[in-house]
């Protein structure tokens, strides 16, 4: 692989006790292409701009999806990734569904590692913080017409963060908008289900909320995802989330989370939650905790359900099921509890 290092870090320009979700990057970054039926050697080389055509495929029909993921400092000082091989799958499967070519295991894999070896500097140390990982491919031959394309640029970038979303949000169940329907792409991570779902969200947010509970596309009777994150409820002592479907995003976080539990004999289930089970458990008491999982936020607690006009306050339990989730699974990612699912992947 060819590796050209940046010749001078921009590591210190950047305050690592301040910083925003994904605005700093890393020095360096990985491209590979895909040309004439084949992936090409990949490359690092430094972050920064590309010469790209306005006629780029992927800027008109879309044919793009991304990964998120993240690189944790452990106790000890090493650098170790969360599950990557199945962000890895995950990227495969959307790359299917949007017809783009399959990206090869070694080639996102030996990609990766080479990239966080060279960046391993830009690991944060403090806690909550870490190294987001966004693996992206998308359509770039140049050509304007309704057609895939024949060229895909495979890219990682990487980007210290800090906390996603600091205290617990206030969140509106969604009743006529949808994020994705049944046949649809709403289980891959399509570069367009986000870019449709900022009205929604932005109009959420002009009503005072900070985020949507999706509902299912043909009664909003069903919650579904909570943003960009699955969705968990605690609902008396069993903790549920809705089943997986062609329109959920099969969240890495939300399947460790279930593991988690299971491995702790709580009652976990997956199943259907009606809006009318949602607001009835949130009237008589009987919600006591509900939070979205994703990687981005780890564990991001409710406070605040927002349905046709009225508001309901949901508990945030300081001793609760999700700050515990939370604490197990940051004990797991910096090295303090035992990794027995083998979820961590050492550079
Ligand atoms: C729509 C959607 N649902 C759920 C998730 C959570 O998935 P993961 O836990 O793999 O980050 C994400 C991504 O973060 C997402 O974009």
């Amino acid at each position: 692989m060819k590796i050209t290092r940046t010749p001078k870090s921009r590591i210190d320009s950047v305050d690592f006790s301040n910083l925003t979700f994904g605005q700093n990057f890393a020095d360096h970054m990985f491209v590979c292409q895909y040309k004439n039926g084949a992936w090409q050697e990949g490359e690092i080389m430094p972050y920064g701009k590309v010469n790209l055509s306005y006629s780029l495929h992927a800027l008109h029909y879309g044919q793009a999806a991304f990964e998120g993921m993240k690189a944790y400092r452990k106790a000890d000082g090493k650098v170790s990734v969360f599950r990557p091989l199945d962000n890895f799958r995950r990227l495969n499967i959307s790359g299917e569904r949007l017809l783009m070519p399959q990206i090869p295991e070694d080639i996102f894999m030996e990609g990766l590692m080479a990239l966080l070896k060279l960046d391993e500097e830009w690991v944060p140390k403090s806690a909550d913080h870490s190294l987001y990982i966004r693996p992206f491919i998308f359509s770039s031959s140049e050509f304007i017409a309704a057609r895939p394309s024949e060229d895909y640029t495979f890219v990682i970038l990487t980007s210290p963060v800090g906390p996603y979303y600091p205290g617990s949000v206030k969140v509106k169940i969604e009743d006529k908008f949808t994020r994705a329907t049944s046949g649809g792409i709403g289980f891959t991570k399509a570069a367009g289900n986000y870019g449709g779902a900022f009205y929604p969200t932005h109009k959420a947010i002009e009503e005072g909320f900070k985020q949507v509970i999706w509902t299912d596309h043909k009664e909003h009777k069903y919650i579904e995802e909570s943003g960009t994150m699955n969705i968990m409820v605690r609902i008396g002592d069993s903790l549920l989330t809705p089943p997986l479907s062609d329109r959920i995003l099969a969240g890495i976080t939300r399947d460790s989370i279930l593991k988690l539990c299971r491995d702790w004999n709580l009652d976990v289930q997956e199943r259907l939650i009606s809006v009318d089970e949602l607001v009835s458990a949130a009237r008589d008491g009987s919600l006591k905790e509900a939070f979205g999982m994703g990687t981005a936020a780890v564990v991001s607690t409710i406070d605040g359900i927002g349905y046709k006009n009225e508001i309901f306050t949901v508990p945030t339990p300081k001793d609760g099921f999700a700050m515990k989730i939370k604490k197990g699974l940051t004990e797991i990612r910096t090295g303090l509890a035992e990794d027995k699912f083998s979820w961590m992947h050492n550079i």
